[in-house]
């Protein structure tokens, strides 16, 4: 019998924690062929809830699930981890600058940069939710020198799966007859949803659509702002479609894509697109052996260009942001 997967999620207690532990205890994050180990990290006011999980996964009787334990030390639970989800981070509250924002979250993501760097299996794979999540990515990244760069990444797999699901209705079809849609640039509100490229059982979903007012006034927004959306109906933010697009990522990262289809993820920029180097942004990607890799060679025309450039712009910013608080 293999050895169990080491999976670290942090945030545990919280609200997509408790979402998706159970997904991942269930087999869905890797494959239900595979055994996991959860290793749950929490600030310690929140370690005696994530316990209860702890139980409450226990009851579940999973096959797939090896074992839980939980801590309150970022150096313990990367101990020998395969794939970590970090999904704590601090939320901006009321009266919060950005740079009060970066600051803190810098205090989370720098650390377990480092946890990362000194104790995770050879073979790590990093996923960044916690917000600002590419930037967060990019403080791990950033303190993690010794693990390659190309395994930390940031979800843009709801804002995908979310500009799908609007591509779906407002097509009339199911959301597997869409491939090749796109996520530009922040996990923010200057997202580019793009679907230029995108199409509808193998036509053009722009000629299908053919209503470019309805893609660049009420697509485009209703994705970037459908976190807010989410806010105002719910009274609280995304949890279980976080969780699920978390696992999405995860398990595309690991099992790859489709043949002709892409998918969406914040992953380290090597320049493609003029996306200054280094920077953590989403692109359209495939994955295969356990890699994603940018989609090469896309037209791009300028109304992407302008999109496109804008929300990076936003991530430069970030970056000059976190380097002058000496986090990076
Ligand atoms: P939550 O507030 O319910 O839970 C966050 C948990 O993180 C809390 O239990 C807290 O104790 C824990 N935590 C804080 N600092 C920690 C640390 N240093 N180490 C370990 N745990 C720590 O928040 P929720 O709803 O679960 O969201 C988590 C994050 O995910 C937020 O930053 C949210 O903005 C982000 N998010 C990102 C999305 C994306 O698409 N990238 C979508 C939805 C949410």
């Amino acid at each position: 019998m293999a050895e169990p997967i080491n999976v670290t999620v942090t945030g545990a207690a919280g609200q997509i924690g408790y979402a998706l532990l159970f997904r991942i205890a269930s087999g869905q994050l890797l494959g239900a062929d595979k055994k996991v180990k959860l290793r749950l990290l929490e600030i310690p006011a929140a370690t005696r809830a994530a316990e209860g999980t702890a139980l409450e996964l226990e009851d579940g009787a999973f096959p797939a699930l090896a074992g839980v334990d939980v801590f309150d030390n970022p150096k313990q639970a990367f101990e020998g981890t395969n794939v970590a989800l970090l999904v704590g981070a601090r939320p901006r509250t009321k009266g919060m600058e950005r740079g009060d924002l970066l600051e803190a979250n810098g205090g989370i993501f720098k650390p377990q940069g480092e946890a990362i760097n000194a104790g995770a299996a050879s073979d790590i794979k990093v996923l960044v939710v916690g917000n600002p999540a590419n930037t967060n990515a990019l403080i791990a990244q950033q303190h993690a020198p010794d693990v390659p760069a190309d395994r930390f990444t940031a979800m843009t797999r709801l804002d995908h799966n979310r500009a799908l699901a609007q591509l779906a209705g407002k097509l009339g079809v199911s959301v597997e007859a869409l491939k090749k849609v796109t996520i530009w640039g922040n996990h923010s509100a200057t997202q580019y949803p793009d679907v230029s490229h995108a199409t509808v059982n193998g036509s053009s979903v722009r000629d299908a659509i053919n209503d470019q007012a309805w893609l660049a006034d009420e697509f485009i927004p209703r994705v970037a702002k459908r976190g807010a959306e989410i806010i105002e109906v719910r009274g609280a933010s995304s949890a279980a479609s976080a969780a699920s697009a978390a696992i999405d990522h995860v398990y595309t990262w690991v099992n790859g894509t489709a043949e002709g289809d892409w998918t969406s993820a914040a992953v380290v920029s090597d320049g493609s697109y003029g996306v200054p180097e280094g920077l953590i942004s989403s692109f359209p990607v495939t994955a295969k052996d356990g890699r994603f890799e940018i989609v090469q060679g896309l037209e791009i025309d300028e109304f992407s260009r302008t999109r496109i450039d804008a929300s990076v712009a936003e991530l430069v910013e970030e970056r000059e942001a976190v380097r002058k608080l000496g986090l990076i």
